[in-house]
């Protein structure tokens, strides 16, 4: 077989996404179809995703979504390899909604079922978009998460470290609260940072230049940074924009100084990669300022990066698909009695 053809589903959090994908690891792939249906409106008015409306939002629109990203790649059930879908971490009520109708869809259609880690979903995406080869070393940034890992295979992830408290989006939806921007945070915090003055106010960048010997070196920590956020609020007049991008500044920073740190450890532990490469994954990764800072780092240190298009960093179904694409290419399946998970490390 010189390719497969797999429909993606992704329910985990408040995106409602299905996608077909085709062809081969180590990619890139084709994206036949992508379709995502954002609830941000529904959740908007409570300034966070709120787990029940997300869940019947799902149940609501799923079949429709897979309808439609099925005829935009011009494909039948029957076309398909197998059937991925999101099987964790996220909401657990939106992963069942999404996992079950696979399971309905491979039982039906008598296809292999693949349940995907939504986290590998992202660390693989930039094979689906790039084909890049194994291992790499990846910053995933995402609303849930904040770690540094290697990625040796679609199965094989080896973490460096990952957040002590908040993960890196989850301090961009924060402070957009706090600054009164609204919801999601992500996109609303760059715009206004992009008005601001990054040295207006001086933020701490918590754990900056620990040295790599110190235990947990590769560790984050947004929550320090949160509060002075907060206690900027609490002082009074703040121009949103300037403090809005002394936030920014101030996880670029944190971000670039430990993706050099993580980069000196990935260097020694493989001396011999002839192109060794950087992949920033998650929806924090859609931000310009962090790729244009963490790509001006890999042209200091003469290293490749990869960051996805915005599109293929935030959550979507074809990095889903992909995933699993890797794992039907690899051999492996998943019985239809696996069941969703709300915690599911990559490195477990
Ligand atoms: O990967 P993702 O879509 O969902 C999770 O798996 O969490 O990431 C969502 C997170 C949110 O916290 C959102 O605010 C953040 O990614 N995000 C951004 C940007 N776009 C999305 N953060 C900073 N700048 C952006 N442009
Ligand atoms: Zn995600």
């Amino acid at each position: 077989m010189d390719n497969f053809t797999v429909l993606g589903i992704e329910t985990s959090c408040d995106e409602t996404a299905a996608a077909v994908v085709r062809g081969m690891p180590p990619g890139p792939g084709e994206i036949l179809s992508n379709i995502v249906f954002s609830q941000t409106e529904a959740h908007a008015p409570y300034g966070g995703v709120v787990p029940e409306i997300a869940s019947r939002a799902h149940l609501e629109i799923l079949d429709g979504v897979i309808e439609r990203a099925l005829a935009d790649a011009n494909k039948n059930l029957a076309d398909m390899d197998a059937i991925a879908a999101t099987a964790g971490p996220g909401l657990i009520g939106g992963v069942m909604v999404g996992l079950t109708t696979a399971k309905a869809l491979a039982l039906a259609a008598g296809k292999p079922l693949i349940a995907v880690n939504h986290l590998a979903g992202h660390a693989l995406t930039a094979r689906l978009t790039d084909g890049v080869a194994f291992p790499y070393l990846l910053l995933l940034v995402s609303g849930g998460h904040c770690q540094l890992l290697v990625v040796e295979g679609a199965d094989k992830f080896r973490l460096y470290g990952s957040t002590m408290d908040d993960a890196a989006g989850e301090a961009f939806d924060k402070t957009a609260k706090l600054l009164g921007l609204p919801y999601p945070g992500g996109p609303a915090v760059e715009a206004a940072a992009a008005q601001g003055n990054a040295r207006r106010y001086p933020l701490p960048r918590p754990l900056l230049g620990r040295s790599a010997t110190e235990g947990n070196s590769l560790a984050f920590s947004f929550s320090g940074l949160k509060t002075a956020v907060r206690q900027l609020v609490q002082n009074g007049a703040v121009d949103v924009n300037d403090a809005a991008a002394s936030f920014q500044a101030a996880v670029i920073d944190i971000l670039r100084d430990r993706c050099d740190s993580a980069l000196s450890r990935f260097l020694r532990e493989f001396p011999d990669l002839e192109k060794p490469t950087l992949v920033v994954a998650g929806g924090v990764a859609a931000n310009f300022a962090i790729g244009s800072a963490l790509t001006v780092l890999a042209e200091d240190r003469n290293i490749r990066i990869h960051i996805p298009p915005p599109k293929y960093c935030t959550d979507n179904a074809a990095m889903i698909g992909w995933a699993g694409l890797e794992r039907l290419a690899a051999g492996a399946s998943d019985p239809i009695g696996i069941g969703p998970r709300a915690r599911w490390p990559l490195d477990s």
